[in-house]
């Protein structure tokens, strides 16, 4: 398995960025409003991976709702796959729930599936292929 994000709930992406940049020296190499999933999101460079920093867009988004409900924090653990399609199959094979059951187009125009915390142990964790992100059409 590999890494490929995590995602962390933010109300503000400005003052989370000014903490990575301020302390860490780290600055986004992505950002980028997803409309589908009404968030701004911005994505910092991580060694092999990267961390995914999400400010709702709307009070009515999955993330407006997570930070209302949880405080800002830790969102999502994301895994490379070679084929999410695949992936989403075989999880439904399992027995085990995708939050939206279809396979969607992320940030950066990448393909994923989001893996109901129910069926993983507690942790929302999203399956993404990396390499799809030409044919996205985004
Ligand atoms: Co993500």
């Amino acid at each position: 398995m590999r890494i490929d994000h995590i995602g962390i709930a933010v109300r503000s992406l400005d003052q989370a960025l000014e903490f990575y940049r301020d302390a860490l020296g780290v600055v986004p190499v992505h950002r980028t409003v997803v409309k589908h999933e009404r968030v701004e999101a911005a994505v910092l460079p991580a060694g092999d991976g990267r961390l995914e920093l999400l400010e709702p867009t709307s009070g009515d988004s999955v993330i407006a709702r997570f930070i209302a409900r949880r405080g800002e924090g830790l969102h999502h653990v994301a895994l490379q796959v070679d084929d999410v399609e695949a992936a989403a199959q075989a999880v439904r094979r399992s027995g085990r729930r995708l939050v939206v059951d279809r396979v969607q187009t992320g940030a950066e125009g990448y393909k994923y599936v989001f893996v109901h915390p129910r069926g993983t142990g507690g942790v929302l964790l999203e399956l993404v292929e990396r390499g799809s992100e030409r044919t996205s059409g985004e």
